[in-house]
């Protein structure tokens, strides 16, 4: 099994840039697909998650070519879109890899199309959960069937007379709210998504930026289908779940001052900024601008404060910071007194079971985390110490796991670090930089 050690830094002054952001990214490329003419991608993030989407709109007859250039922000896609109804069947099953958002967003896509197909994923995606994107797709007339009637592989067999639907989220899923406002752009007549657990919003800032506006009732999310999409040129702002890492380190690594350039800072998904601010930690914003509809600014971080133990239960703030709980228990460690972490059971389904891996492999560094069914108690502050850990193949825990290596005294040894390529291609090199 392949390995990564880290050892304790001090001081990390430096600016960076992390890769685009992977929801946005995914989204550009279905929504381009789409659309009629040709749109251009620039610093789309070319990570195994987005390769799959673009990899299924490929498989369905979208011309998507790569102009890969010196910096990532020269890199860039072009996308010939077939239009709204134009997608072709295609040849074999489509391979979602690791990527929940490719699966349930393509499925939204498919759901009304004509075209029947299989999409399975990885042994982690093969675990998780479909029932909530089979519910409200087979309520608007598509035919899908599941392994156990819940997990992947999913075969679809799309129906271009899709019916409007009224659908509330029983979870809090921005992918399950997407896949529904995709199908309902195809569907004939008002589709209405019900979100009160305010889940990130790219579908709806992008469907706007391509000429489909959602309408915002508040919790309800409303589109008026068929819709026609027009190509465009996207430019990607740094993803703020990559960025955290380095706010992290940033905060913690002693005599630490890190900006990182160019961040996506949609308010939906910012929760980890809010809540670093609580701990206590000296996070300053600037160049605030707007950018295909999307807010971006550069954060600076530094490090020289004392963090103090917060409770984070809102449901209104979780889903706006999910995929960077297992990081702010990292945080966590490190502050004074106890941290509560409530109301976060969606991390048992991500890639990983996060409440379980996380735990264990922090607590295998010295920390001291109590598993809660949905979260955690952290007791803080606690000196960690480097030890042998393990990913769980899961990008998140990897990274988070690397960040804890930047101030564990000794050698952190973490196995099978590859998954970074997930949503962060070039991490290790970063690490190595600073
Ligand atoms: C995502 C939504 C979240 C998040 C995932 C990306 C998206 O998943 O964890 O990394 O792009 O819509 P859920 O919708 O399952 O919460």
């Amino acid at each position: 099994m392949p390995t990564v050690s880290i050892r304790p830094k001090e001081k990390i002054k430096t600016t960076l840039n992390v890769p685009g952001d992977k929801s946005i990214t995914h989204r550009a490329v279905i929504l381009s697909s789409l659309s009629e003419g040709k749109s251009t991608i620039h610093n789309y993030l070319d990570s195994d998650d987005c390769r799959r989407t673009t990899g299924v709109f490929r498989d369905m007859g979208v011309k998507i070519q790569k102009f890969p250039g010196g910096k990532l922000s020269d890199a860039n896609l072009t996308v010939e879109g077939v239009g709204i109804d134009g997608l072709k069947q295609p040849a074999g099953p489509l391979d979602a890899g690791n990527s929940g958002t490719t699966i349930r967003l393509v499925s939204g896509v498919v759901a009304g199309q004509d075209i029947t197909c299989e999409i399975f994923g990885d042994e982690s995606l093969s675990g998780r959960p479909m029932d909530r994107i089979i519910v409200p797709l087979s309520e608007m007339g598509s035919d899908i069937s599941a392994r156990e009637g819940k997990y992947p592989p999913l075969k679809i067999k799309g129906n271009p007379d899709l019916k409007p639907i009224r659908y509330a989220l029983p979870v809090a899923s921005a992918q399950v709210k997407s896949c529904v406002l995709l199908a309902g752009m195809q569907a004939e007549g008002a589709t209405v998504v019900v979100d009160p657990y305010h889940t990130r919003d790219h579908t709806e800032r992008m469907l706007a930026y391509f000429g489909a506006s959602v309408k915002d009732g508040g919790e309800e999310k409303i589109i008026n289908g068929p819709v026609k999409l027009k190509a465009k040129e996207i430019f990607v702002p740094g993803d703020i779940s990559s960025a955290a890492y380095f706010v992290v380190a940033g905060m913690l690594v002693p005599g630490s001052e890190i900006e990182i350039k160019n961040v996506g800072l949609n308010p939906l998904r910012d929760g980890i900024i809010k809540t670093l601010l609580k701990l206590g930690g000296e996070i300053i914003i600037n160049n605030r601008k707007d950018v295909c509809n999307e807010p971006v600014g550069d954060i600076v971080v530094r490090s020289g404060r004392r963090f103090s133990g917060v409770t984070v239960d809102e449901p209104s703030l979780i889903p706006s910071m999910i995929d960077e709980i297992p990081l702010l228990v990292l945080a966590a460690t490190q502050a004074e007194g106890k941290t509560i972490i409530r109301n976060v059971a969606e991390l048992r389904v991500k890639e990983s079971d996060r409440i379980k891996s996380i735990a264990t492999e922090l607590n295998k560094l010295g920390a001291r985390i109590t598993e809660l069914p949905d979260g955690f108690t952290i007791e803080g502050k606690t000196p960690l110490k480097g030890a042998g850990v393990k990913s769980y193949g899961d990008h998140r825990i990897a990274m988070t796991l690397a960040v804890a290596g930047l101030i564990a005294d000794g050698e952190t040894i973490i196995e099978d670090p590859g998954c970074v390529d997930i949503s962060f291609p070039g991490f290790w090199d970063v690490m190595e930089s600073i």
